[in-house]
């Protein structure tokens, strides 16, 4: 029994595009997989560590060999336990809206929190960096307002996409589906053929996931 991690970054709800295309593949998942475990972190209503203080010194004692001291350990126990929760799934569906180009803020919360030595990756002077998350796979969808996909003159712009795929291949995660859900805001028969045709990679993409 495989356990899937639903990461959902859009505070809009029922409203957003980019959940509910997430909504489509994880239904289309569970009719696939019934026996898989699925556990949603909504970003917004969950109080994520901040990255100051006893939190960003103790990150920077790891860097550089040093141990905590009791006030950083503390406070990076609430680091280790997003790092733990996120590395107990075998799959991970990401959902998140463009914002300015990029990511929501909320997720590069996460992210800040997440990619951290000794949890996410490795570090060695001989050989370099090393993800630690590794032999799983991940989906993301991601919604924008406009289009960016190839002849759009836009592609450059499309820092969302980039963003992520560059995180999650930086700790191993390189198994990875983008369904792009575009453009979502122009004429409503637009928006609809673009939610129509994320939807259908969605449902395909989840059958074999
Ligand atoms: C703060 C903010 C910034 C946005 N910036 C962009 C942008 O740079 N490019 C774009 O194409 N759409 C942009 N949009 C539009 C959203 O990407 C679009 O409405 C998308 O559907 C949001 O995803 P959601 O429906 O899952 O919330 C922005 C929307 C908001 C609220």
């Amino acid at each position: 029994m495989a356990k899937l991690l639903y990461i959902e970054a859009s505070p809009r709800k029922d409203r957003s595009r980019s959940t509910q295309v997430a909504r489509t593949f994880l239904a289309a998942y569970q009719k696939s997989r019934p026996d898989d475990s699925i556990q949603t972190i909504d970003l917004w209503a969950t109080s994520l560590p901040r990255f100051d203080g006893a939190t960003i010194e103790a990150k920077y004692a790891i860097l550089q060999g040093q141990t905590h001291t009791p006030g950083q350990a503390q406070a990076w126990n609430a680091v280790v336990d997003v790092a733990e929760q996120f590395k107990s799934a075998d799959k991970y569906l990401f959902s998140l809206p463009m914002w300015n180009f990029g990511l929501p803020y909320i997720l590069k919360h996460y992210i800040d929190v997440l990619i951290q030595p000794g949890l996410t990756f490795s570090f060695d002077p001989q050989t370099g960096y090393k993800g630690l998350v590794t032999g799983k796979k991940a989906v993301a969808v991601y919604a924008r307002g406009g289009a960016y996909g190839p002849g759009t003159g836009m592609e450059d712009y499309d820092l969302q996409s980039k963003a992520l795929t560059g995180i999650l291949g930086f700790i191993g995660l390189t198994d990875l589906v983008n369904i792009f859900v575009e453009p979502m805001l122009g004429p409503p028969e637009v928006v609809a053929a673009g939610l129509a045709k994320a939807e259908e990679l969605a449902v395909a993409t989840a059958k074999s996931f």
